[in-house]
């Protein structure tokens, strides 16, 4: 079909909450009980590499146990009708799961590994954990497929063009505080509409911003509603 009205949804942590993931800054600064410097970034590697693989091997296990929710599916059916891609800070598989095709993953994926020197050799590994001593095919170390801070963001570009070419943005469960995901709003066209679902307040203000104050799951129904109206 072509001519089909351009999606982009920008999601963050927040989509995956009613499933059971928790987010990261709404438990003051501690993720699952870590501080999330010392788990996610490229100097807590460093520092303690093997509390960093047991931390994510924990995540990957919590991944197979938990499903999609209304939000991840509500996004994925609405392929039926418009060109949707999902650009995710989520390292979770859940838009996957519920059936979205266009996936854009900024932050990496929990089920891959990778060369801790070459960012991208990288092995799927499902939820299966990564062993201290166990070797990517370089002879490096394997680590988590993850974009940590203090690091590059390489998707970053792919994902401003999908914006750039977006007539909505559905910006859901992100608290717009991580660059450079959280400028990539302000390569929307000028015409595009903007919606920003998430029950706290989240600071953005721009143009043709519709704010749904809800939970991901009530505020996709919401926004499904909407869409079908108009
Ligand atoms: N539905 C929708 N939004 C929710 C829900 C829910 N049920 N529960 C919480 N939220 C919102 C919070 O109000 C907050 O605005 O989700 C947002 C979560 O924000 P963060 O925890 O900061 O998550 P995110 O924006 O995805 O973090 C970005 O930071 O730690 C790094 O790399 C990691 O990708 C992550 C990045």
């Amino acid at each position: 079909m072509k001519d089909q009205k351009k999606i982009v949804a920008l999601t963050g942590a927040g989509i995956s909450a009613e499933s059971g993931i928790t987010t990261f800054r709404d438990s003051g600064g501690l993720w699952e009980q870590y501080d999330v410097m010392e788990v996610a970034s490229i100097d807590g590697w460093r520092k303690n590499p093997q509390l960093v693989l047991r931390f994510y091997n924990d995540r990957r296990k919590q991944l197979e146990e938990v499903k999609p929710n209304a939000a991840h599916r509500i996004l994925a059916e609405l392929e039926k009708d418009f060109d949707v891609t999902v650009v995710t800070q989520n390292v979770d598989n859940l838009h996957e799961r519920a059936g979205s095709s266009k996936i854009i993953h900024l932050h990496g994926e929990l089920t891959g590994a990778r060369s801790s020197v070459n960012p991208d050799m990288i092995v799927d590994i499902g939820y299966r954990p990564i062993e201290w001593g166990e070797k990517a095919e370089d002879g490096s170390q394997l680590r988590p497929h993850i974009v940590w801070f203090g690091e590059a963001v390489p998707m970053i570009e792919t994902a401003a063009d999908a914006v750039a070419l977006a007539d909505m943005v559905i910006i859901i469960g992100t608290s717009l505080n991580v660059y450079p995901a959280a400028g990539l709003v302000g390569y929307a066209p000028r015409n595009a509409s903007i919606y920003l679902i998430d029950p706290n307040d989240v600071p953005y203000s721009g143009r043709n911003i519709t704010i749904i104050r809800e939970k991901a799951t009530a505020g996709m129904e919401k926004l499904k509603q909407l869409m079908i109206v108009h």
